[in-house]
């Protein structure tokens, strides 16, 4: 494979004439304009992206040392009749989403008038359950029509949803619907990804006993597993809104731009998950112009964001930002190898597909398939792709570039986070040129400041690499973490007062382009997939054997980052690969199988502080096998523990 330029900018002709924001100089003098006149230009933003039934008394209010921000305040409008309602009407016709099954032989499309009828019959159903404004809704959903039905149904009639992925088991289920203290909870009896069935409805059972308080639980019949329903607390979806109680239309709740839109759980360094809260103004407002933007989406076009709506790129990519613009986009049920490893290809093609956004671990897993998988499609129509979720490699950006991109379709590398709600620094297509490995530059109204950790200055130099934070509000940005705004404003607002805190470092080189260099805190990227080492130190230590167990991430080929638990076993208790299998069955059936321990090490003891800290960067350090530069060792409290854990990883294979 070649290697890819340092500098690539033929789009910059394909994009001439055509793109939204064209030239290096429309960018800058746009950017600086909502940097310097941050009201006024967001003011004006709003009134183009999104329909307000009030409009505001003020665009902005902060504190960044209290962790508050306030957009728009005064102003009322709502998320379900910004996607649908105002769409109606001549062309609504069009088609929202195309849908593909896991299995090839199903397919199905849906309007936009079709989703408004569902949208409004489910909105129904939720409020004849008694669901209440401000109300949480957990939806443990597959990637079916229903997901986004039953998202905007709830923010039709001002309810805040929670999507849990539908690949996370019980045991995260449970912590999320207890954690949101959710009433109602939508899913289905089952999924099915990759040619085999998973049973959700089974999940839900288990977590609904621990969870008392859910008195409704709404369950669509996906796969025909016929699951017994009591018919009181639990009922079916195809029988709910076809009942004739349930109205055609049911009004959009009017909502503050500040009211919750959607808790959206991410992992942290630390602790149990956060369930971050996005707004209807803000968020709303970010994702349409993100959307629009970034992948400079035209009416005529079909974009397809690959990630699943459980995370905050199909809340953004997959649901919200195309609907807003009332685009066309593919929604896929199943998983890029079934039945071959030519599924996504098959699928642009058969859509034409125009704009593809998916993560570089998806390119990687591809791209060790061969090339035919893709040239045996035809995939001309596609103009640009996105990448997400990790910083992309030079082969992989050369491999999407040339085969599905054709050598011609320019990679638009995305950095952003859950908290951020949309696109932070990414290139625009028709503005400059694209250095693969950087994500370019920031967008509208995104501040970054990189601060060196040992002096806690501004860095000062091109290439120094600095903790990546943010000076200055953003739109989409989450506004606390639900009933716990301490905790957010401790996350992100405390480590340096008055910036906020991405958690990731990066460079800035001598054209200002941004490098991000991946994450300065324990969270770890598996797959573009955040996982937090808490939470799966958790699900180990439900083993009766396991005393303790400290995780950390370290390179991994294929996902950017693979999980490695250390484990001390009770003892007497036998390091057996028995007692190894069980711990990654526990692991997959309490998270779910993208936490799967990669690499299990056996430890007689971790190395803490003496105050009893585990050392998790020392632990990175031997699981990354990089023995060489271990630091400061004096620190800890019983210096044999190292020796012997770096005697036992020299005997595991990880990689
Ligand atoms: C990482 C996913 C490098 C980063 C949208 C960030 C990236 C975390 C990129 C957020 C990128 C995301 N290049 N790293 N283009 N995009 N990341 O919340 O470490 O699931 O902090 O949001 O993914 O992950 P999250």
């Amino acid at each position: 494979m070649d290697k890819p330029p340092e500098r690539y900018d033929a789009h910059l002709t394909d994009f001439k004439g055509i793109a939204y924001i064209e030239g290096i100089d429309r960018y800058q003098d746009l950017y600086t304009r909502s940097i310097e006149d941050v009201e006024g230009f967001w003011a004006e933003q709003a009134r183009e992206y999104l329909s307000w039934e009030k409009e505001w008394d003020s665009v902005l209010h902060y504190d960044f040392e209290a962790g508050n921000v306030e957009w728009f305040r005064g102003a009322v409008l709502n998320a379900s009749f910004n996607c649908l309602d105002r769409h109606l009407g001549k062309g609504d016709n069009r088609v929202a989403y195309y849908w593909e099954g896991d299995d090839p032989a199903e397919s199905r499309q849906v309007t936009f008038r079709e989703l408004y009828r569902q949208v409004n019959r489910f909105a129904g159903v939720l409020k004849s359950r008694g669901v209440r404004k401000g109300d949480r809704v957990v939806i443990y959903l597959p990637m079916i029509v229903e997901l986004p039905v039953a998202m905007l149904a709830c923010a039709r009639i001002g309810a805040v949803h929670c999507v849990v992925f539908s690949g996370f088991g019980s045991e995260y289920l449970t912590d999320r619907i207890r954690d949101s203290r959710a009433r109602t909870v939508v899913t289905a009896d089952g999924s099915s990804r990759g040619g085999s069935i998973i049973r959700l409805k089974e999940n839900v059972d288990h977590a609904v006993q621990r969870c008392p308080d859910v008195d409704t639980v709404i369950v669509f019949d996906r796969c025909g597993l016929k699951p017994a329903l009591d018919g009181r607390r639990e009922i079916w979806w195809h029988e709910a809104v076809a009942q004739p109680s349930i109205p055609d239309h049911v009004a959009p709740e009017p909502m503050e731009a500040e009211d919750p839109l959607f808790l959206l759980y991410t992992s942290s360094s630390t602790g149990r998950p956060l369930g971050l809260v996005h707004t209807h103004g803000g968020y709303l407002l970010y994702a349409a112009m993100t959307t629009h933007l970034s992948f400079d989406l035209k009416p005529h076009e079909t974009f397809w964001s690959t990630p699943d709506v459980g995370w905050i790129t199909g809340h953004t990519y997959g649901v919200y930002g195309p609907l807003l613009n009332g685009l066309t986009s593919v929604l896929f049920e199943g998983v890029p190898r079934y039945p071959d490893f030519d599924r996504y290809w098959s699928i642009v093609a058969k859509y034409r597909v125009n704009k593809f956004y998916t993560a570089p671990t998806v390119i990687r897993l591809l791209a060790q398939h061969g090339t035919e998988n893709v040239t045996k499609h035809d995939t001309s129509s596609l103009k640009l792709l996105g990448s997400v979720g990790q910083p992309i490699d030079p082969e992989a950006w050369m491999w999407y570039h040339q085969y599905p991109g054709r050598g011609v379709c320019p990679i638009i590398d995305t950095w952003w986070q859950t908290e951020s709600g949309g696109h932070m620094i990414t290139p625009l297509p028709g503005v400059a040129a694209i250095k693969p490995g950087s994500c370019s530059f920031p967008f509208m109204g995104v501040d970054p400041v990189l601060i060196d950790p040992d002096t806690g200055d501004e860095v000062r130099f091109p290439n120094q690499e600095g903790a990546l934070f943010i000076r200055k509000p953003w739109p989409g940005m989450a506004r606390t973490a639900f009933e716990d705004h301490e905790r957010f404003r401790e996350t992100y607002f405390a480590r340096f007062p008055g910036l906020f805190f991405t958690g990731d470092a990066a460079k800035r080189d001598e054209d200002g382009y941004y490098w991000i260099t991946g994450r300065i805190d324990e969270v770890i990227n598996v797959s573009g997939y955040r996982m937090g080492p808490a939470e799966v130190e958790a699900a180990l230590v439900l083993h009766p054997q396991v005393t303790e167990s400290a995780v950390v991430g370290f390179p991994h080929r294929l996902k950017g980052q693979g999980i490695y638990a250390f484990v001390t076993l009770a003892a007497g208790s036998s390091k057996s690969d028995k007692i190894r299998k069980e711990l990654i069955d526990l692991v997959r059936t309490k998270i779910g199988p993208i936490a799967t321990p990669e690499a299990i090490q056996w430890a007689d003891g971790l190395p803490k502080t003496r105050s009893g800290k585990v050392l998790r960067q020392l632990l990175q350090k031997i699981a990354a096998g990089n023995f060489d530069n271990l630091g400061d060792t004096s620190i800890i409290s019983e210096p044999a523990i190292i020796e012997n854990l770096i005697r036992e990883r020299m005997g595991i294979d990880a990689s």
